[in-house]
């Protein structure tokens, strides 16, 4: 298993193998397609048939395991991917964007915030200043070698960069207030709540970034499915939702709105990138029925149950107390709400009997338009998290 210390391009042993040839290497970036004798004259479709080269047709295409040509995007099969892809660009922002003075000013107050409320701004940037970055490393040096239909392929460049400007982001508001970078960037080393659910996720980012892991058999596709199902329902569609909602509470509540900013635009982006894992699972598993069995379902169930207790612990780590009308057990509700909504999203019974979100108001925070200054409005009502409203 990969430690924290291991770096991704290094944490397995070198290949004894010799140095791919370039023919290996033309295999691996073709997918096979151009393995044969090359094309010289590409002047007639006729002449290409002749030399064993067919053009790509839909019906070819496959989420994994297909064996037309990666480097052609068209004709399109999975058009879903492509306008993600397309609405992902249309979002397109940047951390400096975001006006961070008043977080400063605010910061640097003695009396500007509670220690509670300082604790949930430490606690929940450890968490994310390295949580995007796996995620990055799971996208770039995992997933996507293993995928083969292109339009997923032009999504998931898009989401690895949009996971780089995640940890911009987290890093902007770490230096803007001036906080120790040393203790922020190490807290998925020395804080337990956040480096439980780091070893939970780590073992599923080294099947996919493992260099001998193949697709192909019973077995390994239903790893890679699993990992995807990890990765878009429990990572990104899970253990990012207290911390969510944290952060989006204090901009309600008029404080760390420039932070509250920028937690709005990244909630924007993973609640894209987490419906994106949703389509890609579906899709497999429509492309693939036989992967769907008993055991695998029952095996889902019990990691979903086990993101949701290690998310209600770092809920309770980071609110020893009752803060900004938020509590851990309003929490408990919610990830229950959210584990149910997820399970429902890829074809599972809910885990949980009765489940009601206790923060109606996130859904207006994932309908951000960018032309919007959310801040303009007012909160007029502090009671709870749930009861907030605006004018
Ligand atoms: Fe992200
Ligand atoms: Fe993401």
């Amino acid at each position: 298993m990969l430690s924290f210390d291991d770096d991704f391009t290094t944490a397995r042993a070198a290949p004894t193998t010799l140095p791919p040839t370039p023919e290996t290497i033309r295999a691996q970036v073709t997918g096979g397609i151009l393995s044969r004798e090359p094309v010289h004259d590409l002047d007639t479709e006729r002449q290409a048939l002749d030399n064993g080269f067919r053009r790509v047709r839909v019906e070819d295409k496959r989420v994994i395991n297909g064996q037309a040509d990666v480097n052609q995007l068209v004709p399109f099969k999975y058009r879903w991917a492509w306008d993600k892809y397309l609405a992902g660009c249309a979002n397109h922002w940047m951390p400096q964007e975001i006006n961070m003075q008043r977080d400063i000013e605010l910061w640097k107050n003695p009396r500007g915030l509670t220690d509670d409320e300082r604790l949930i701004v430490k606690r929940n940037l450890g968490f994310f200043v390295t949580a995007d970055s796996l995620a990055a490393n799971n996208i770039v040096l995992g997933t996507y070698r293993h995928i083969s239909a292109p339009e997923c392929r032009q999504y998931l460049l898009r989401q690895a960069f949009e996971e780089a400007i995640h940890t911009h982001a987290y890093q902007y508001i770490v230096e803007s207030l001036g906080l120790d970078e040393a203790e922020i960037f190490n807290a998925y080393h020395e804080v337990k709540a956040i480096r439980d659910k780091d070893e939970f996720l780590l073992p599923f980012i080294e099947t996919l970034t493992d260099p001998n892991f193949r697709t192909g058999t019973m077995e390994a596709d239903q790893q890679l499915l699993k990992s995807l199902i990890v990765f878009s329902c429990i990572m990104e569609g899970l253990f990012f939702y207290v911390g969510f909602v944290q952060i989006l509470a204090m901009g309600r509540q008029n404080k760390m709105t420039g932070a509250s900013e920028q937690y709005q635009y990244i909630l924007r982006d993973e609640s894209m990138h987490c419906n994106f894992g949703i389509d890609l699972v579906n899709t497999i598993k429509m492309e693939n029925p036989q992967l769907w069995t008993p055991a695998f379902r029952d095996e889902i169930r019990t990691l979903m149950k086990k993101g949701v207790d290690l998310e209600y612990a770092y809920a309770e780590d980071t609110m020893p107390r009752g803060v900004l009308g938020l509590n851990a057990m309003m929490f408990k509700e919610y990830l229950r709400f959210i584990a149910n909504r997820r399970c429902q999203q890829i074809g599972i019974d809910p885990l949980f009997d009765k489940a009601d979100n206790p923060f109606p108001w996130m859904a207006e925070m994932i309908d951000l338009k960018k032309e919007k200054n959310f801040f303009e409005t007012r909160v007029t009502e502090y009671q709870t998290g749930g009861a907030l409203s605006w004018d």
